[in-house]
């Protein structure tokens, strides 16, 4: 079978369902998914109902209701389907809406997922929204929500925009007009809200010597180096998309240079970005990727509903409530990298990690651990490990690495899925950012026991 046989078979049975529940994650692309669905599907006139969960595990199956909807797992699933199984699912009343590796058992769910046809750079999101709009023509309005998607998990990164069917998405989303492309513009993150000097230097790919982490050096830059005005004549910061083109290329022309001089490349500093033209200037909703922090702000933070009423169109309580979330999740996440990087990690031949207790909430640390890699040794992936608040039993690992080392053999969801096994646990994920949960008695070691595996995978 195809992939759009696969979206096609999808989509029929979505329409021939007369209840439907869909159960997803809690991070931007999982937020994302579900008001996709959540549309899609009430469109059709069918009756629906939505759970979010931190992950399907044991612990959080019993949110799955037991009655006779259609099941759609989006954003995961694929990697779960034996606790699909265990709990007695028939295959009609599985729809699994995934980018995940499969982990495949006895019962033949039906699944939609690029990886199998080589899109590895779509998201549940952006599948899910393949499977909306051949429901019906008229859900292109969706596009938007699927860019966001791909762009919080990170599905833009490598290539410094959306490539292949997430691209084809965006056209979408431009036909329908609320989805705008600037290209060939700077690679950094926060061109809505952040100052200019910090939207600079708060940017690390690529790491410009003297810039990055340097707001002063870069204020100098911006002001003193190529003679713009950080602020508006009514005194308030600008951003990087008050710029006019010409501005624009005068401060990547001038982080360019100090690329060249320091021997790097340079091509990492263009990229993509998506901007919504039917949202507030200044706001964290005007593009893709300041959208996406603030979905996985009300996501990590247990109010996924918040954020997808935010992707729904509630600009009230809901908007203001995810506000909230946002500042919060900014500084607690700040907290937490500084908090990894005074500790220190401890340093195995292929891999570092850390244990941080209960110190900061499972649910962020995934993101915790792939910003402190940023300032940490790139070609050792990172594990952080903590106690989760609701389960005494189990430990959670978050794990991260960057592109190069996936380049280079190593594969962390295949790591973590072999060591977790090993003790009873479970893992899955990706090659680049993978998570598992284990019991407490199985914790030491198991640094030790990931590392010999990820030493295998670079033999
Ligand atoms: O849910 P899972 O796909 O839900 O994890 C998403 C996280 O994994 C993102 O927040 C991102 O940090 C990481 N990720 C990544 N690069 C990818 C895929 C995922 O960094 N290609
Ligand atoms: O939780 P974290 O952000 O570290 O998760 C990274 C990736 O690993 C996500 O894609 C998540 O869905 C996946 N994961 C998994 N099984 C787990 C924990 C995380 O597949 N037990």
């Amino acid at each position: 079978m195809g992939f759009n046989q696969e979206i096609s078979e999808a989509a029929e049975v979505i329409k021939d369902a007369e209840k439907v529940t869909i159960i997803s994650h809690i991070d931007a692309d999982g937020i994302t998914s579900e008001a996709i669905m959540r549309q899609a599907v009430s469109r059709c006139g069918i009756q629906i109902n939505s759970v979010f969960v931190r992950q399907l595990e044991p612990m959080t199956m019993k949110y799955v209701p037991d009655d006779d909807s259609l099941k759609i797992f989006i954003d995961l699933g694929a990697g779960q389907q034996n606790l699909l199984e265990e709990r007695g699912l028939l295959e009609k009343e599985v729809l699994i809406i995934d980018h995940h590796i499969t982990q495949d058992t006895n019962t033949p769910y039906m699944q939609v997922n690029g990886l199998k046809y080589g899109y590895e750079k779509l998201s549940a999101a952006g599948t899910g929204y393949l499977v909306a709009k051949e429901t019906d023509d008229y859900n292109t309005d969706l596009a938007k929500l699927a860019v966001i998607g791909n762009v919080g998990d990170m599905m833009a990164r490598e290539h410094r925009g959306l490539i292949g069917p997430a691209r084809e998405i965006v056209d979408d989303g431009v036909l329908c007009g609320n989805v705008e492309v600037v290209k060939d513009d700077l690679n950094c993150y926060g061109i809505s809200t952040r100052p200019l000097h910090l939207c600079l230097s708060f940017s690390d790919d690529p790491f410009v010597s003297g810039i990055t982490n340097n707001p002063q050096n870069a204020q100098k830059l911006i002001e003193r180096d190529a003679g713009i005005d950080l602020r508006k004549r009514n005194g308030k910061w600008r951003v990087w998309e008050d710029l006019s083109s010409e501005e624009r290329r005068a401060i990547i022309g001038r982080l360019a240079l100090r690329l060249y001089d320091a021997g790097e490349p340079v091509e990492r500093l263009k990229a993509e970005h998506y901007i919504f033209p039917d949202e507030k200037k200044y706001t964290p909703l005007r593009n893709a990727s300041e959208f996406a922090t603030m979905l996985n702000a009300c996501g990590r933070w247990v109010k996924p509903k918040t954020g997808s009423s935010v992707c729904c169109g509630d600009r009230g309580d809901a908007y203001r409530e995810a506000e909230n979330m946002l500042r919060h999740h900014r500084s607690v996440i700040r907290e937490m990298m500084e908090y990894i990087l005074d500790t220190g990690v401890e340093e195995l031949s292929h891999l570092q990690y850390l244990h941080i207790g209960d110190r900061f909430p499972d649910t962020i640390v995934g993101i915790g651990a792939g910003m402190a890699l940023s300032k940490l040794n790139w070609k050792l992936p990172i594990m952080i490990l903590c106690y989760l608040p609701d389960d005494p039993e189990l430990v959670k690992i978050s794990m991260r690495t960057n592109e190069r080392m996936v380049s280079a053999g190593v594969d962390l969801q295949a790591a973590l899925l072999e060591a977790s096994e090993k003790v009873g646990g479970a893992g899955g994920g990706h090659k680049i950012a993978a998570g598992a949960y284990i019991s407490r008695s199985a914790e030491e070691g198991f640094a030790e026991s990931v590392n010999r595996i990820l030493k295998e995978q670079s033999s």
